[in-house]
């Protein structure tokens, strides 16, 4: 399949470059600025991200283009474009200042079929330190703007060479989408194959081929990502695959049970695991977060294994990995943004081959692929929830009675944001019981000494950063009315208003 190859300098902008060329059906991959692979022979072009670094830094981010130049279209942005004048004499100077912000550009070659249907004086977003104050040899200058001269610049060769000091790939840049398709589509010539469709065809028929006629174990959470695995390892190899699902009694109320029914009513092979008693015993007394995390996480492994192993002829494990916690990992710049939580740990003595299908995936295309499998709508649209479930939302030590407190609480609220039609506009909402506080409250005659509930909801693209949801006050005051009424040990509501960074979407 045609490819789009971006080539990672460390921006933070580097995976909507990616989800651009995407949304244009094209295939991409993001790799590390030195990891362009030696088989390039679906690759039609390749882009250049920005960087946080200045190209004449000690640690710059430094690549040999020789392979690539003439041979394929190049589009370098921002950093990128600084890399190419500087290997190919130009000049990169420091702007003194850092330049953040919108611009409006001045002069545009219409003629450049770059900027093929762009307005006159199109907004463009800046954010850089350095300027290209001389052109790479042979190269042209396509536009400016009031500050920077080399706004964008085109050298002729056997494939051509774009740069622009500006980012297409950012929602401000108001035509950078143009930009792109017209780089993607037009100048490298994508046919704009990739659909969710198409990568169901390709990837049952790649699954085939990979696995032949060997067993493969996969860990169900109940999310969209390991669901959709699921679905398209049974769709390619039908009983040979054998699904493990967890209960560590942390879930939210009936979830065990609505989950399991799902999967049975999608033909899954699923083993059920209660282990709810061998977890909480665990757990007991322990309030420290990392402490429970870790607990959770062995207990996990252990489970999981055991269930495993059981399946003794199972050469594959399968898991839901999707691409922004393979951009985490890959990160260039070597510094753990965040660990992974969802991979537990390979069952080591049974030496399994591990079996990633959705690893080039976005969250929403995973949720493209669930609706073309024909999987039901309330398991794709279900909210991401953390693998260690209601233990990072109850502060303190664990018990049942909490745990029982929280998940009535839960399902009220979550309740009521479907039946106001906002669930879906929320990347994500959950209760949490403030165990560890009590205030004062008065019902009927009586005066009440008892816990709070918080509550959390999230607008988000990635989980990466997240703001508080815009909740209207008449709904948050039917929810709260109904857990305080309803949920006894609860007398207090408070709706968290804290956007990430600097908060975390979970308490603990
Ligand atoms: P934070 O709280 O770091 O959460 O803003 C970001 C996303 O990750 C989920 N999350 C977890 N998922 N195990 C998981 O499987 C965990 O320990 C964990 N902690 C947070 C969280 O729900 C959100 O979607």
């Amino acid at each position: 399949m045609q490819k789009i190859i971006i080539l990672d300098f460390g921006s933070q902008t580097t995976q909507l470059i990616g989800r651009r060329v995407r949304e244009l059906n094209t295939f991409c991959e993001i790799l590390p600025y030195n990891k362009y692979p030696e088989d390039d022979k679906d690759v039609i072009g390749v882009i250049l991200s920005g960087s946080p670094l200045s190209v004449y830094a000690d640690d710059a981010f430094h690549v040999d283009l020789s392979h690539i130049r003439g041979r394929l279209p190049i589009l370098g942005i921002c950093y990128g474009a600084q890399l190419i004048s500087y290997n190919y004499g130009g000049r990169v100077e420091s702007a003194g200042t850092r330049e953040y912000g919108r611009q409006h550009l001045q002069y545009i070659d219409a003629t450049c079929p770059l900027f093929r249907g762009f307005d006159e004086h199109s907004q463009v977003w800046m954010s850089h330190g350095d300027s290209i104050t001389r052109l790479p040899e042979g190269a042209r200058r396509i536009a400016s703007t009031e500050t920077v001269e080399n706004a964008a610049y085109f050298i002729p060769d056997a494939q051509p060479v774009y740069g622009t000091q500006f980012h297409p790939e950012v929602f401000h840049t108001l035509q950078g989408t143009l930009l792109l398709k017209n780089f993607v589509v037009d100048i490298c010539g994508s046919r704009q194959e990739w659909s969710a469709e198409k990568f169901v065809e390709t990837t049952v028929h790649e699954l085939r081929e990979q696995i032949g006629s060997d067993r493969v174990i996969l860990g169900l959470s109940g999310g969209v990502d390991s669901s959709v695995v699921a679905v398209l390892l049974n769709h390619a190899i039908g009983d040979q695959l054998t699904c493990i699902f967890v209960d560590h009694g942390m879930l939210r109320k009936n979830e065990f049970r609505d989950v399991m029914r799902d999967y049975e009513g999608l033909g899954l092979n699923v083993i059920g695991v209660d282990a709810s008693d061998k977890f909480l015993s665990d757990l007991s007394g322990v309030k420290e977060p990392e402490q429970k995390r870790k607990i959770i996480g062995r207990d996990f492994v252990e489970v999981f294994n055991a269930e495993a192993q059981k399946i003794t002829d199972a050469k594959w494990l399968a898991q839901g990995t999707i691409y922004p916690d393979r951009i985490e990992s890959l990160n260039i710049t070597g510094k753990v943004i965040k660990s992974h939580h969802n991979v537990g740990g390979l069952p080591k003595d049974m030496h399994l081959k591990l079996c990633e299908p959705i690893r080039w995936l976005f969250k929403d295309e995973v949720r493209r692929v669930g609706r073309s499998l024909g999987m039901p709508e309330h398991l794709i649209t279900r909210h991401p929830f953390p693998g260690p479930g209601l233990a990072v939302r109850i502060l303190g030590d664990i018990t049942r009675e909490k745990i029982h407190i929280l998940q009535e609480a839960d399902d009220i609220y979550i309740r009521n944001l479907r039946e106001a039609g906002l669930y879906d506009q929320i990347w994500q909402a959950g209760a949490i019981l403030l165990s560890e506080v009590r205030s004062v409250g008065v019902m009927g005659d009586e005066r009440t000494y008892e816990n709070p509930i918080a509550l959390r909801a999230v607008t988000s693209s990635d989980a990466m950063t997240a703001d508080f949801a815009h909740i209207p006050y008449e709904v948050l005051a039917k929810i709260s009315n109904e857990i305080i009424n309803k949920v006894k040990g609860v007398n207090r509501v408070c709706y968290d208003i804290s956007s990430k960074p600097p908060s975390t979407i979970e308490w603990e």
